[in-house]
């Protein structure tokens, strides 16, 4: 197995004060995380709002300090050396969901796709505009002479959206975070700038770290998928598998929740995302036993990812069929 980036064990709490009062709370936005990514693989993180998806992002990109575990890029283990953190931050690039989160509107194109080329020192002038020109051409930005001198407010949501991505694509990453890259997107173009990222992680065999809340997404565009419940990924292995016969309640209720389109489940999807870890036992034992319809005695107890088969893993001591 050619890997990419691994994490291991992977763990952020964050503490919370609360508005009313001086009680402080506990939120485990990352607790134990730990999954790799293969060469040119789409790997899925997928959970409900809260569930600590960007955190986990994050991370990986070191602006955000772990308090505990590892982080591994090509076999390397990323400290927090200057070099080991450039290395990650060259080679693993990041869309957000929004693209005001990452372009700056006073900026041309010209400058948000050439600014991580100068960050990083690529080239002289010359070769950072026909490196943008070229990426720009890549995310089918045409006319890409007239383009580069646009203003982002000058530009259509969609086409804001492959600017973030030429930009993320500039420096010829091997690995892209995509946060929620296409939430924001009307539904119309959304097929098409998934399709487009596709074809981009074809040609160049770039790996992607996709994370979405989307399902139908996740299955479309992922090849392998962790499930995020309050910080633990619940169960792993590859979509179609973890999808079409996923083994952990919570996944169950979370594709039971999209299935029809039927009015009911906008409420029962709602009953599923409300999540609010401000009680402390909510994280001793399974964490989804207070909502889970199978639970056992036994669920006082944390359960651990177990094995499915050689790759599908589950953390729930229910053996569900
Ligand atoms: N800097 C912070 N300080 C305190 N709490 C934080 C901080 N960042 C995240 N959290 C909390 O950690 C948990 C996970 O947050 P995170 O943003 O990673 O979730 P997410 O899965 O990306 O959610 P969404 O789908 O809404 O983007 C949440 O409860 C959040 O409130
Ligand atoms: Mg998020």
């Amino acid at each position: 197995m050619d890997e990419i980036l691994r994490v291991e064990h992977l763990s952020k709490y964050f503490v919370k004060k609360q508005v009313f009062g001086s009680k402080h709370s506990t939120v485990r936005a990352a607790d134990d995380v730990s999954f790799s990514v293969r060469r040119g693989e789409i790997f899925v993180l997928a959970g409900e709002s809260g569930s600590g998806k960007s955190t986990i992002v994050k991370l990986i990109l070191k602006s955000v300090k772990p308090d505990s575990g590892k982080i591994f890029y090509e076999g390397q283990i990323i400290d927090d050396k200057k070099r080991n953190t450039d290395k990650i931050r060259m080679n693993c690039q990041m869309i957000h969901q929004d693209p005001y989160d990452s372009i700056n509107p006073r900026m041309t194109v010209m400058g948000i796709v050439s600014e991580p080329l100068e960050i990083h020192k690529f080239g002289n002038k010359e070769e950072r505009l026909k490196r943008v020109m070229q990426v720009l051409h890549e995310v089918k930005l045409e006319p890409a002479e007239e383009i580069i001198k646009k203003y982002p407010h000058m530009l259509s949501g969609g086409q804001r959206q492959r600017v973030v991505l030429a930009r993320a694509l500039a420096l010829k990453p091997k690995v892209i975070l995509a946060d929620e890259p296409v939430s924001m997107l009307d539904v119309s173009i959304r097929a098409e700038m998934l399709e487009l990222m596709q074809e981009l992680q074809k040609k160049h065999s770039i790996s992607f770290v996709y994370i979405t809340h989307d399902l139908a997404t996740a299955r479309y565009f992922g090849q392998r998928i962790g499930i995020l419940y309050m910080g633990k990924i619940v169960e792993i292995g590859p979509v179609d598998q973890v999808l079409l016969t996923p083994k952990h309640p919570y996944t169950q209720a979370l594709i039971d929740a999209i299935s029809e389109p039927d009015p009911e489940n906008l409420h029962r999807e709602r009953k599923i995302r409300i999540n609010t870890p401000t009680d402390e036992g909510i994280y001793h034992g399974c964490r989804f036993r207070a909502r889970c319809p199978y639970v056992i005695e036994k669920c006082i107890k944390e359960p651990d990812l177990e094995m499915v088969n050689s790759e599908h893993f589950t953390a729930c001591h229910v053996k569900l069929d």
